[in-house]
């Protein structure tokens, strides 16, 4: 009886869990998230639709989006300095987001994540 509880609880949990995920996804700032990527310059080499010198937020979202640590990657892919590979060949850091308010940096890969 009690694992039976137990079981209970955990399926609840988890539910709460993806209904938490969910709500957190439809509660994207489009703009904030384009302003701030204007302010950092990403639309310098990303279009939203449009290849520049990085490829389109559209093709990144379609790229990761099925990726159960997609999120977890652009984080980290914004804020470490990964290697760029440019159109030309060449190979440079990429730049590393900063902000004082992690949530718009969050906001920022969620938006892109939505396209
Ligand atoms: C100087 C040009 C430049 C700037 C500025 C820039 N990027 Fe990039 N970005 C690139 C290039 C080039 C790549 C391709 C990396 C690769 O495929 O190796 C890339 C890749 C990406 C990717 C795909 C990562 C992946 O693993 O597929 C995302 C998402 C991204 N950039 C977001 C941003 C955001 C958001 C900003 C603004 C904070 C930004 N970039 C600013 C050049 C830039």
């Amino acid at each position: 009886m009690k694992n039976l509880f137990n079981l209970l609880l955990k399926t609840l949990s988890a539910m709460c869990f993806t209904m938490f995920c969910l709500s957190a996804h439809a509660e994207v700032d489009a703009d904030g998230a384009k302003d701030f990527a204007k302010q950092n310059n990403c639309f310098r080499c990303h279009g939203v639709d449009k290849d520049k010198d990085g490829p389109a937020f559209t093709k990144s979202a379609a790229k990761f989006k099925a990726d159960p640590k997609g999120e977890e990657k652009l984080l980290h892919h914004l804020t470490s300095g990964e290697k760029a590979k440019f159109p030309d060949g060449h190979e440079e850091d990429h730049m590393i987001l900063k902000s004082d308010d992690q949530s718009k940096i969050k906001n920022l890969v969620d938006w892109i994540l939505s396209l």
